[in-house]
């Protein structure tokens, strides 16, 4: 089983592979997600967990996602299932990549209508419709877009057709172009952003909020909400990364390129929170806002700075371009998977999978206005979905993968990829057998069952 290549193409280079993978894990996650629950969880003792999970149990799993994409140059069902084969197992094993494109396929249709808001809101920030709000009004403005389902969908339609378009267009014309110039672009608005985050005056409040470590302040809930964040945050139990390994080259070394990917990562979130607490700070409001806290209070703190329309705008194009390059990699395995398994064109299965993300996305917009009243387990569809994929199917996909790449492949060919020095890759094994299964599991079990 040693293909050269994927029949989908190759990354141009070792760092281009680095950027895609950090354009798919650096997404609403870090810039939405991470900072409000940051100040949900008190700051800075969550932010040590957080990169003690990213470490101990992310990066573990993302090398192992990288070598099996690698080895089999293939969709991940068909990764799966080879290496599989190739150790003396059963090829059943491909399950995961089924769960996983699943996954990718539910997180796409709530994750675009967000990606829709973000659209939305790079307009009303453009155009000066934010300027001066309180937060009343605000808060008013968010309620009243949520409950317009045909401006939701105009631009959850909008987001789908721009991700649906790189995907179609292939690796390299696509994703390779994409990430090429968007990835730059995204890290220099990010410091632009943290250079205006130093002027406001909140700055020092900001630094202090986040790496002040008091550990007084950390509860479990908040322990086990790292843990899980991390996994999202880095795209892992769901073949993203499996998929965007297949096509690295063979000669660079996993483990460094990896470490790259999950420093990249934590960088980008780190920088986030920098450059949105000075200002949540500079204007007097709480950090621990909550999911509004980019949509609301920031819009109202921006409305009220110097050149805060011009910034605001750059801070949502930032968030969009972020949120676009996830929702490409949210993509990409099915794609694959369509294209190899039943010879369909890159354009048909990118256009075909694009219309059900696309219509499963409407029950999800429509979750906030004409179907709220459809609930499951309690939850309207965006939350449900948001719920299933982020604290279970991902924790789930991440321990199989795990005990996949400690159990079952033969650690000859795990190395033989890894290419690791015999104690790291030992360390390595154990994560993969143990370490990060169990923590993943206690995550899950709490998770599943919150403590009070
Ligand atoms: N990592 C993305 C984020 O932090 O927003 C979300 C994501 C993208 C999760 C792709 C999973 C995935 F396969």
């Amino acid at each position: 089983m040693k293909n050269k290549t994927s029949i989908q193409g190759s990354w141009a280079s070792r760092w281009i592979f680095i950027l895609a993978a950090t354009g798919s894990a650096v997404g609403l996650g870090n810039i939405w997600k991470f900072p409000y629950i940051t100040g949900e969880n008190g700051g800075g003792a969550f932010v040590l967990v957080y990169l003690a999970c990213i470490l101990l149990v992310g990066i573990p799993i993302m090398m192992a996602e990288v070598f099996i994409g690698r080895r089999a140059r293939k969709n991940p069902i068909n990764a799966l299932s080879d290496l599989a084969e190739e150790s003396e197992g059963t090829r059943k094993w491909g399950i995961i990549g089924v769960m996983g494109m699943l996954s990718g396929v539910l997180i796409f249709s709530f994750y675009s209508v967000v990606g829709g808001w973000v659209l939305h809101y790079i307009i009303a920030m453009l155009t000066g419709d934010m300027a001066n709000v309180t937060s009343d009004q605000a808060g008013d403005a968010f309620g009243a877009l949520l409950a317009n389902p045909m401006t939701l969908l105009g631009w959850h339609t909008l987001f789908s057709i721009m991700t649906i378009v790189v995907v179609a267009a292939g690796i390299n014309k696509g994703i390779e172009t994409a990430t090429r110039i968007m990835m730059p672009a995204l890290f220099v608005l990010l410091i632009v952003l943290l250079g205006y985050a130093m002027t406001t005056g909140g700055f020092a409040q900001g630094w202090d909020f986040m790496f002040h470590f008091d550990f007084g302040q950390l509860t479990w809930n908040a322990a086990l909400i790292a843990l899980g964040h991390s996994f999202f945050t880095l795209s892992l139990g769901m073949g993203t990364i499996m998929a965007y390994g297949s096509y690295m080259t063979k000669n660079a070394s996993i483990g460094k390129t990896v470490l790259t990917i999950g420093a990249l990562d934590t960088v980008v979130a780190l920088v986030a929170g920098l450059a949105i607490f000075p200002v949540i700070f500079a204007n007097g409001m709480d950090p621990a806002a909550g999911p509004g806290l980019m949509f609301i209070s920031l819009p109202v703190a921006f409305g009220q700075m110097p050149f805060g329309q011009l910034f605001g705008t750059l801070f949502f194009v930032l968030v969009g371009v972020a949120a676009w390059t996830s929702a490409i990699s949210l993509l990409e395995p099915t794609v694959a998977f369509l294209v190899e398994r039943f010879k369909m064109k890159r354009i048909t299965a990118s256009i075909g999978l694009g219309l059900v993300v696309w219509a499963l996305g409407i029950a999800c917009l429509g979750s906030f206005n004409f179907m709220s009243d459809v609930t499951f387990f309690g939850k309207n569809t965006f939350d449900f979905l948001d719920y299933i994929t982020a604290n279970i199917m991902l924790p789930l996909g991440g321990i199989l993968i795990a005990l996949f790449a400690g159990w079952v492949v033969k650690d000859k060919f795990a190395q033989d990829e890894l290419n690791l020095s015999s104690t790291v890759f030992k360390l390595w094994n154990v994560s993969m057998k143990f370490t990060a299964p169990v923590a993943i599991a206690i995550v899950l079990y709490f998770l599943i069952n919150p403590l009070q």
